[in-house]
């Protein structure tokens, strides 16, 4: 099963994605794809759509836009479900100790990581950065 997560702007920045990566592998997931990317504004705003009428989607779309991120698609037996355990609640705050966003985020909006919130998110986000074709192309004639 796979999921999508975003190491997001806040991350990147502070060099924190070798880190965050080494963490998801450690926890057991495979990183089937991954690319650096600067969303655009519409990229950003189609990405959140579903948050379109909440309080934060304008500031959330600036930290979005506001320099790269990095999509991977991860495996996993349940992997919407497991990776939202290994990055821990929204609010750093909140979040369980040693999960990604509690050793990582900086806050509720700079959280370091975005997990897919369902199977049908997930389809639809993994989608939103990725070709089918790339995906079984990137695979397709490995070794072992
Ligand atoms: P993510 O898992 O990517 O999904 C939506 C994002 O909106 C969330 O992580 C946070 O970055 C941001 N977000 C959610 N709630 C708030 C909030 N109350 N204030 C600011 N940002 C928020």
């Amino acid at each position: 099963m796979y999921t999508l997560a975003i190491i997001k702007p806040d991350a990147v920045k502070s060099a924190k994605t070798g880190k965050i990566i080494a963490h998801l592998e450690e926890a057991g997931f495979v990183i089937r794809a991954a690319r650096m990317v600067r969303l655009t504004r519409a990229e950003a705003e189609a990405f959140y759509e579903v948050h379109r009428e909440r309080g934060f989607f304008r500031s959330l779309v600036e930290f979005m836009t506001s320099g790269p991120c990095c999509p991977m698609v991860l495996e996993h037996e349940d992997a919407v479900r497991y990776l939202r355990e290994v990055i821990g609640a929204t609010d750093p705050a909140e979040a369980a100790p040693g999960t990604i966003r509690k050793l990582y985020a900086e806050s509720k909006e700079r959280n370091a990581i975005h997990a897919s919130d369902s199977e049908e998110n997930a389809a639809r986000e993994i989608r939103f950065f990725f070709t089918e074709a790339e995906l079984k192309r990137l695979w397709a004639d490995r070794l072992g």
